[in-house]
């Protein structure tokens, strides 16, 4: 980047929702997973939140059939509200219109195919327009002050291009795993990124923890990017070759991911988010405590 440009802001979001859940049936099967309570609230909340807190002003999701509870979620919910109000319950009213985006502040675009994911980000191409964007995937939470966007934000901030973050794992074959070339304190260089790679090829043990900054180049690969991984279009394929005309940089963040893709990843959400909540993480603990001892 030229140290005399500052990097355009990033305004808008894109989140893709249109998975099945099929690793978390029977929960999954009428209500989609990002809408399921990790403690007491949706866990596209967290993830929303955390774009928040980063700056964010505008959610794209990409959704597809059967998601339309993500889309009321995030809707007035007229009758509930003229409820609470008539029974005087400000707080409860407070902490919902905390919850609640302004009008237009929200796009629902469909990914009519699971064609990966590197095809739900394409999907939302016409809303983001000519203009650097954040991808966050909510299968993926993470706990981080400030927010993992926010730590990406300030280094973006900096050296503009695109940023992905990054974070150590044990199961590195399971992810898209970075090629590291150099390390300035948490900020990385890299030599390349595989989706998925074969257990033992694994070219370092940091995985793609599911939030990008992305420059709009990213969509014209996008759109002509072959089957990767798994037999889908992978948006690590397309960051690989963005890669050689554009900066681009990891972060290893501050905090720490939890993958609720599957159960006993999101068990671990629900323990975890419970006691780190101000209000209850006590009593979730001592909770937690005693089923382990009654068990
Ligand atoms: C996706 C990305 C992968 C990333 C992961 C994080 O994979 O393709 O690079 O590490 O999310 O959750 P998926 O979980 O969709 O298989």
């Amino acid at each position: 980047m030229n140290a005399e440009t500052t990097p355009r802001r990033v305004r808008k979001a894109v989140l893709p929702v249109a998975g099945l859940g099929t690793r978390v049936l029977p929960a999954t099967k009428s209500i989609p997973k990002e809408m399921l309570p990790v403690f007491d609230r949706p866990a596209i909340q967290y993830v929303v939140d955390e774009a928040l807190a980063a700056g964010i002003e505008h959610f794209i999701f990409v959704t597809g059939r059967n998601k339309s509870a993500i889309e009321d979620y995030f809707d007035r919910a007229y009758e509930l509200e003229d409820t609470l109000r008539q029974k005087n319950k400000a707080e409860l009213l407070a902490e919902l219109d905390r919850f609640t985006p302004p009008p237009g502040a929200t796009s629902f675009v469909r990914q009519q195919a699971p064609l990966g994911l590197g095809h739900a980000v394409w999907c939302a191409r016409d809303v983001v327009g000519d203009e650097p964007f954040a991808v966050l995937l909510p299968d993926m939470l993470t706990m981080a002050a400030p927010s993992c966007m926010q730590q990406m934000m300030a280094h973006y901030a900096q050296v503009g291009g695109n940023v992905i973050a990054v974070e150590p794992t044990d199961a590195p074959w399971s992810y898209g795993v970075i090629d590291p070339a150099s390390r300035n304190g948490r900020l990385l260089k890299m030599r390349g990124m595989v989706e998925k790679p074969a257990k033992g090829t694994e070219p370092s043990n940091l995985f793609i923890t599911g939030r990008y900054i992305l420059q709009p180049e990213i969509f014209a690969l996008l759109e002509s990017q072959g089957k990767g991984a798994g037999g889908e279009i992978q948006l690590t394929d397309s960051m690989v070759r963005l890669m050689q005309s554009q900066d681009f940089h990891a972060v290893e963040y501050d905090g720490r991911s939890y993958d609720c893709g599957d159960k006993i990843g999101y068990l671990n959400a629900v323990a975890a988010f419970a006691l780190a909540n101000k209000d209850f993480g006590q009593a979730a603990a001592a909770t937690l405590r005693a089923a382990l001892e009654n068990r």
